[in-house]
């Protein structure tokens, strides 16, 4: 018997500019999908939404990263931290963390290369299209300059995420990254110049995070913030969640992932007072941090 975690996700910079082949950073953060992985007489995969064979509707990314390994004898218990369909990388999440501990069950050897490609694949052929981000943060941790891959220095501060609890589900990515290519084939010249510009901030934000420089890496991200609006991939119960999290003394605050409901983020030293003004304005607060840790044997 197997037990792997792999880590959730946040972008601190530079979601939906990323399709456009701009810079994005993103990280990983200390919320966990843990899988159990037994060699037994037949497949059952159980979790939260039950127990099942190889089933491609309740269960698509375990099924298919069951069959990916060519396990035919196992039985997969799930348990996470990580909010479904919320924008966090639950879905890479379970899907690195089910590969990884069928891995090693049956010793197959595969290296966390593989472990993140065959991820990636199984996010694709579940969602029709996905980016290798939230995969490759999950199986490698770490803040991770996208599209290079490289990893940048460990931040210390506070992460405070707040949710909408309005889903934020991968048919919905897929709108919005939609939407936003409409408004850019329909005004090319306005909006170019705001993917521009967000790909700029983790330019700029490699170096702030070099020098664990919160105050300026907080000022881009509320700028971040006001593009991603200008995009239309904002909502009022996102930006009320954001502007109660600086209102708290956030260093700065802002949607994750690709809006339309799911997530926001703070950075905080004050992680309770972001917390609670959070909760205040009607989301669901969870107190973070940055994990520099990728999938693991627990
Ligand atoms: C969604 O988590 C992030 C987007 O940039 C889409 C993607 O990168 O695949 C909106």
């Amino acid at each position: 018997m197997i037990t792997c975690s792999a880590p959730g996700k946040i972008y601190l910079f530079g979601e939906h500019a990323v399709v456009y082949g701009e810079c994005a950073i993103a990280c990983a953060v200390e919320l966990r999908t843990r899988v159990t992985a037994t060699s037994s007489d037949t497949v059952t995969i159980s979790s939260d939404l039950g127990t099942t064979g190889l089933d491609h509707e309740i269960h698509p990314y375990v099924s298919l990263a069951i069959e990916k390994m060519g396990a035919k004898k196992v039985s997969v218990e799930i348990s996470s931290d990580i909010p479904v369909g919320s924008g966090l990388g639950s879905s890479a999440a379970v899907t690195i963390a089910t590969l990884s501990a069928i891995n090693l069950e049956f010793r197959l050897g595969h290296k966390n290369e593989e472990i993140a490609r065959m991820g990636h694949e199984i996010e694709q052929k579940v969602q029709g299209a996905a980016s290798p981000t939230d995969t490759f943060v999950s199986t490698f941790g770490g803040i991770v300059e996208i599209p290079s891959r490289r990893r940048l220095n460990m931040l210390e501060c506070g992460v405070v995420i707040g949710n909408t609890n309005k889903g934020a589900t991968p048919k919905k990515t897929a709108k919005l990254v939609k939407h936003v290519a409409s408004l850019r084939g329909e005004y090319p010249e306005v909006i170019d110049p705001i993917i521009r510009t967000i790909g700029s901030f983790s330019k700029k934000g490699e170096i702030l995070v070099k020098k664990k420089d919160y105050v300026s890496l907080g000022k881009l991200m509320n700028v971040n913030h006001g593009l991603l609006d200008a995009l239309g991939v904002g909502t009022a119960e996102l930006s009320a969640l954001v502007y109660a999290a600086r209102n708290a003394g956030a260093y700065g605050a802002k949607i994750t992932g690709a809006g339309g409901g799911g997530c926001m983020v703070a950075l905080t030293d004050s992680p309770r007072e972001v917390a609670s003004a959070i909760e205040n304005a009607g989301g669901r607060a969870i107190i973070s941090h940055f994990d520099q840790n990728g999938v693991k044997q627990e």
